[in-house]
């Protein structure tokens, strides 16, 4: 089947507090969102890239990349979700799509490529990049306090972060965030709107370099592996 890309940025970037959305703060000699992008469609079996824009935006028309064959824009939503909502109704039935964050460039080819794989799986329903919990996870007393105080550990066993890119039968993914949003569910990433549907979801441990571009102090970090895939 195709697989297509479904990228969202369409948000405000209000951790990283720059001048402008994160998602078009420079890296070498290309935005955040470029490299984002062109790691994605420069993998073999990505047939084109749908990505949701505030419709505000007057960054995006000024990238290079804009006029792309492989790219088509959308309105981005008001959350993450409506985002990707607004991307998944323009795909088709026997697409798959992968869900990948604006703020995401360093993912590799080699994770592009064993979540790829999966589609050519008998029965494979989906999947997501994940990598496990590495430090002791504590859970704070609920209620805001100045100081917040452990409630108790958690068990870090078989604990995971939640990365992207994130694959799913376009279809079924739109059908599951509808349901989720409609329940008041709180669909943060596509699998959580999976799993309240029902859907089992295989996590693939990845490099943990994919980090999510969130504060100021993850830029020089994404500069940092960025330059270390290209060596
Ligand atoms: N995003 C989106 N539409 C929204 C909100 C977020 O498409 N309404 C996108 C962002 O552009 C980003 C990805 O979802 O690529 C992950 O969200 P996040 O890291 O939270 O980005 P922002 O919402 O822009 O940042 P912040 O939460 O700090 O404002
Ligand atoms: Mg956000």
């Amino acid at each position: 089947s195709k697989v297509v890309a479904v990228v969202p940025a369409a948000g405000v970037g209000s951790r990283m507090q720059a001048d402008r959305p994160k998602q078009y703060l420079t890296i070498g000699d290309q935005t955040i969102l470029e490299h984002t992008l062109l790691k994605l469609a420069a993998h073999p079996d990505i047939t084109r890239v749908i990505v949701a824009l505030s419709p505000g935006d007057d960054y995006f028309s000024t990238l290079a990349v804009s006029n792309a064959p492989w790219l088509t824009t959308v309105n981005g939503g008001d959350s993450r979700a409506d985002s990707v909502r607004n991307a998944l109704s323009t795909l088709a039935d026997d697409e798959w799509a992968l869900v990948h964050d604006a703020a995401r460039p360093c993912v590799n080819h080699d994770d592009l490529d064993q979540l790829i794989a999966m589609t050519r799986r008998p029965g494979f329903g989906g999947a997501i990049l994940a990598t496990p919990v590495r430090d002791t996870m504590k859970r704070a007393l609920s209620g805001a306090t100045a100081q917040p105080v452990v409630a108790h550990t958690e068990n870090r066993d078989n604990l995971w972060h939640a990365l992207t890119p994130q694959l799913f039968p376009a279809q079924a993914l739109l059908q599951a965030i509808d349901s989720a949003l409609a329940a008041g569910v709180t669909v943060t990433d596509e699998a959580s709107a999976m799993e309240f549907a029902g859907h089992q979801v295989m996590l693939l441990d990845s490099d943990p370099a994919n980090i999510k571009i969130t504060r100021p102090a993850d830029l020089p970090l994404a500069r940092f592996y960025l330059q270390q895939s290209l060596m």
